[in-house]
């Protein structure tokens, strides 16, 4: 990609059909190796477009944020979500990643008010009391492995998000059936995945039996509050009581309610925790940037606690999430596939192709993104954003599947890095960077060890 070229590449893009089956192979081979160097080759060598053959479905990669634009917002309605991502509905069932047309904009009506960031105001306290409570737990000097910590921290906010209950003892068993789903997950995204679910293979078996117990803890969830006719402050209260004011007028199934639950308890911790567990890691390694970080908490906090108004004031703080995001986007892909004919960046897709965007990509693009590898918050002032083109950067998506959680997960991370940074430094203790996986998110191969110390 050169820098000087700001213009879209409308070369025509070599045809998938024309690769030889040994080329094909050792193309999967190292998409399967290494698949985010895998596409930033694809990009580094084709340019903004690049088509290939996956299994029996031609695959589109756009990466300029005009193609990005057109699939995501202008010409949103000509496509679905990718095959990969229609395949978790064996789990998630209908919920609102993976429903589609109607269903999904009467889900949105029903969920999105109660994810409104007025709303989300309100779980501002109990997000930053279990954060004094992580910061309270550790020790100077001490070893974490902080992708677990966060993990633990977001899993334990959803839930009480979700259903008032603090899950602090279920810990292990949720934890538990979501490593198992995110393994099948992994399967889901290959072309043979739903072959393999109908064997007798042990793993089937280990998710089905994690996976129930989960869908039995949602359900018992549900039951005792039609039971108990509580009215309580969360998700779950909201969405039970929601109705389809701009449709038929009534609400949601429990069936459908227990997709939902599911859908945002999976969506709503691991992208969180991925993002903090980064931005620590990216902060150990810019000690520079740590102390305007701790510069602004101390003028805006002045050692208290955070609460929901801080976090319009926490400028820089947003500012280095917003980077490390950039860098280590949770959500790294989205896929799409169109339902008719549509034209994307110059180029004529058919319909049933599989379109791809790559954050991963994207953001590390160096015409919208000098020295793309360098971590440097300052991109994200107000005057260094406007020169950029609106769709080089979206962690969260966009247009009409644009993630219905921003707003919290803005809200969530921000109080949490304010809370913890008050507390403790961290240096991490490997001598090589974090290994990645990149799986439905972006999260580290391996345990992210970090020593703590006293601020
Ligand atoms: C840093 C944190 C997060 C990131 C980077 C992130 C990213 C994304 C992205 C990129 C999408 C769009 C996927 C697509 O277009 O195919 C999405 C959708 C979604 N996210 Fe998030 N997410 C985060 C946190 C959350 C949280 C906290 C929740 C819930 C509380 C959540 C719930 C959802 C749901 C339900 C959808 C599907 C929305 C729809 O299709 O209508 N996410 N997220």
């Amino acid at each position: 990609m050169s820098s000087a070229d700001q213009t879209l590449n409308l070369q025509p893009p070599p045809s998938p059909a024309r690769a030889s089956l040994g080329r094909r192979l050792a193309f999967l081979f190292r998409r399967r190796r290494d698949t985010l160097q895998f596409f930033a080759d694809l990009a580094r060598d084709n340019g903004d477009t690049t088509t290939f053959k996956g299994g029996r479905a031609d695959f589109w990669f756009f990466t300029h944020p005009d193609a990005v634009r057109d699939v995501l917002v202008t010409q949103d309605e000509k496509f679905i979500k990718g095959p990969a991502l229609r395949r978790t509905k064996r789990t998630l069932g209908e919920g609102l990643l993976t429903s589609e047309g109607d269903l999904h904009r009467r889900q949105r009506r029903l969920i999105q008010p109660a994810l409104h960031p007025q709303r989300v105001a309100t779980y501002a306290d109990m997000m930053t009391a279990f954060a004094r409570e992580t910061a309270d737990s550790w020790r100077a000097n001490q070893e974490i492995d902080l992708h677990d910590q966060m993990m633990r921290l977001t899993l334990r906010i959803v839930a009480k998000t979700l259903f008032d209950s603090d899950v602090g003892a279920d810990v292990e068993t949720i934890s538990h059936a979501m490593d198992i789903s995110v393994g099948m997950f992994v399967r889901a995204m290959t072309p043979w995945g739903p072959l393999l679910n109908f064997l007798p293979l042990p793993s089937n078996f280990r998710f089905k039996r994690a996976w129930g117990q989960l869908q039995k803890t949602i359900e018992g969830f549900i039951s005792e509050r039609h039971a108990s006719g509580a009215h309580k402050d969360d998700l779950l209260s909201r969405l039970l009581e929601a109705t389809d004011t701009e449709g038929d007028g009534t609400g949601m199934s429990d069936k459908l309610l227990r997709d939902e639950m599911i859908t945002l308890f999976t969506a709503g911790h691991e992208t969180t925790a991925n993002a903090l567990t980064f931005t620590f890691y990216l902060l150990s390694q810019h000690r520079d940037v740590e102390d305007r970080l701790h510069a602004e908490l101390g003028e805006v906090l002045g050692g208290r606690i955070p609460s929901a108004a801080d976090v319009e004031r926490l400028t820089y703080t947003r500012m280095v999430l917003a980077e490390s995001m950039r860098l280590y986007p949770p959500a790294w892909a989205i896929g799409r596939e169109p339902t008719e004919p549509c034209t994307i960046a110059g180029h004529e897709v058919p319909a049933g192709a599989v379109v791809l965007l790559s954050q991963w990509v994207t953001h590390r693009d160096p015409r919208w993104w000098p020295e793309p590898e360098k971590f440097d918050p300052e991109r994200f002032s107000p005057t260094n954003r406007s020169t950029r083109p609106r769709w080089s950067y979206f962690p969260f998506g966009g247009g009409s599947r644009l993630c219905v959680g921003e707003s919290f997960a803005w809200m969530e991370a921000i109080l949490i890095i304010a809370t913890l940074a008050q507390r403790w430094r961290m240096t991490y203790l490997d001598p090589q960077p974090p290994k990645l996986k990149p799986l439905i998110t972006l999260r580290p191969a391996t345990p992210i060890r970090m020593r703590l110390a006293g601020v």
